[in-house]
């Protein structure tokens, strides 16, 4: 559920109409609900609840520091993936200690950037990495908590390009190769080892895979304890899937992937930790855009809108579908008509969705791409020198510019022209 509704015919963040926003900051932005966020993040707590546990927020998925600041203040972790990320959790005020660094190609720099600053553990992906990792922290006279991301092997039936538990992708250690990368680390005197870490893929919508990889994870947490290791906490990952279309089959509820990790790592006494990004972020934002042309094309008609795929960019890059709904409700009735929808960019790949339907529409009209909160603005690029838009918190009657437009001055400014030119 989110808290995006249409009253009196308008579509509403919350208390606030889009409309309203869209007069006052322009076109294209995106829009995020804090309730929504709220409601996600305690749907993740309560579904865990009364395990001991940590919800760390994939900031990768939405990283603006208000919509950090909001979720650090209830309590959630960050599960952080550059030193941006970090210095974003940070800048939000989150602790250290609820700070959670993953990744597979940390730089030293990175490592003494949060051991400095503080942070929970490291999630280390490979042997190289736990050496540096080891190094780093002597030189600081510090030792880094860590657990090590094991590759179990598991099909996570998703996107080939976000699946990242299957043994030729490049995360985490072989699980079948853990006693002896375990036996190194505690070998090293910069590590303490505190656990084992595990994420097999995004946008999941079947509970099955989950299951396999947390019951290998079950059977490493024994073995590894009974060659002397100190497992006290499980991070599984993050990667529960959203209904991106009204109509389709809804995947999985947190209370029921809550209820599968009781059952498969429940009862071994480690504090659970899990990322979840886009179950958070992704129906807490759209994209709202405004109509520049309908254009008459050959057999369809195309609705050439101000956003495009520098702006979201999933269509394009993964055939992503996002619901596309009106700002103004369509009176009963009113009949649909299909659209190929198309941003400015100057690529055919530049589609959001092909045949739509939808209702007629006309320039300047305001629609919105639905769930859009997660890997949307974070993925934004200034593609055909377009500037990366607003974004905008609403919170009941209240909204809030974010992350303002940046001016073609400030765009400008970052290019120099050598003097020797
Ligand atoms: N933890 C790790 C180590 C990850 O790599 C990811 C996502 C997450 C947690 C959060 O996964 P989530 O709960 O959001 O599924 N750009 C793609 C998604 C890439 C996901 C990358 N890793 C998209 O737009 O679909």
């Amino acid at each position: 559920m989110d808290h995006f509704l249409y009253r009196n015919g308008l579509l509403h963040a919350e208390d606030v109409a889009i409309a309203d926003i869209a007069a006052t900051v322009g076109t294209p932005f995106y829009c995020y609900s804090a309730a929504t966020l709220t409601r996600h993040y305690h749907l993740f707590t309560e579904a865990l609840s009364p395990l001991p546990h940590l919800v760390c927020f994939a900031i990768k998925s939405l990283s603006n520091v208000a919509v950090l600041k909001l979720l650090g203040d209830l309590g959630a972790g960050m599960d952080v993936v550059s030193a941006g990320e970090y210095r974003r959790a940070r800048a939000a005020g989150v602790p250290g200690e609820r700070i959670v660094f993953s990744g597979v190609g940390k730089t030293r720099e990175e490592m003494r950037l949060a051991l400095t600053g503080g942070i929970r553990q490291f999630n280390v992906e490979s042997e190289p990495e736990m050496r540096a990792l080891s190094e780093v922290a002597l030189s600081l006279g510090v030792v880094a908590p860590i657990t090590i991301r094991v590759n179990p092997d598991v099909d996570a039936r998703t996107h080939e390009k976000i699946a990242t538990g299957k043994s030729e992708n490049k995360f985490g250690i072989p699980i079948s190769r853990a006693s002896e990368v375990y036996a190194e680390a505690a070998a090293l005197k910069g590590l303490r080892v505190v656990g084992i870490d595990v994420h097999i893929g995004s946008q999941l919508t079947e509970l099955e895979p989950f299951e396999q990889a947390y019951l290998k994870v079950a059977d490493l947490t024994r073995r590894l304890r009974s060659e002397g290791h100190s497992i006290e906490r499980l991070d599984l990952g993050g990667g529960l899937g959203i209904p991106y279309a009204r109509s389709n089959e809804a995947p999985p509820l947190p209370t029921d992937y809550g209820a599968l990790i009781k059952r498969t790592v429940g009862d071994l006494g480690c504090e659970i930790e899990i990322e979840p990004g886009r179950l958070i972020s992704g129906n807490a934002g759209i994209l709202v855009s405004s109509v520049i042309y309908v254009k008459e094309g050959e057999g369809r008609d195309f609705l050439i809108v101000d956003a495009a795929m520098n702006d979201l960019v999933r269509p394009s890059m993964y055939g992503a579908h996002h619901d596309i709904v009106p700002v103004v409700e369509p009176a009963p009735g009113q009949e649909a008509q299909p659209y190929d929808v198309v941003g400015p960019v100057c690529e055919t790949g530049d589609t959001f969705a092909k045949q739509r339907p939808l209702s007629a529409l006309a320039e300047g009209d305001l629609i919105a791409f639905r769930s859009a909160g997660a890997y949307g603005a974070v993925m934004a690029s200034e593609y055909n020198t377009r500037p990366l838009i607003p974004e905008v918190l609403v919170k009941g009657d209240h909204f809030a510019v974010i992350r303002a437009r940046p001016t073609f001055d400030e765009i400008l400014s970052r290019d120099t022209i050598p003097a020797w030119l």
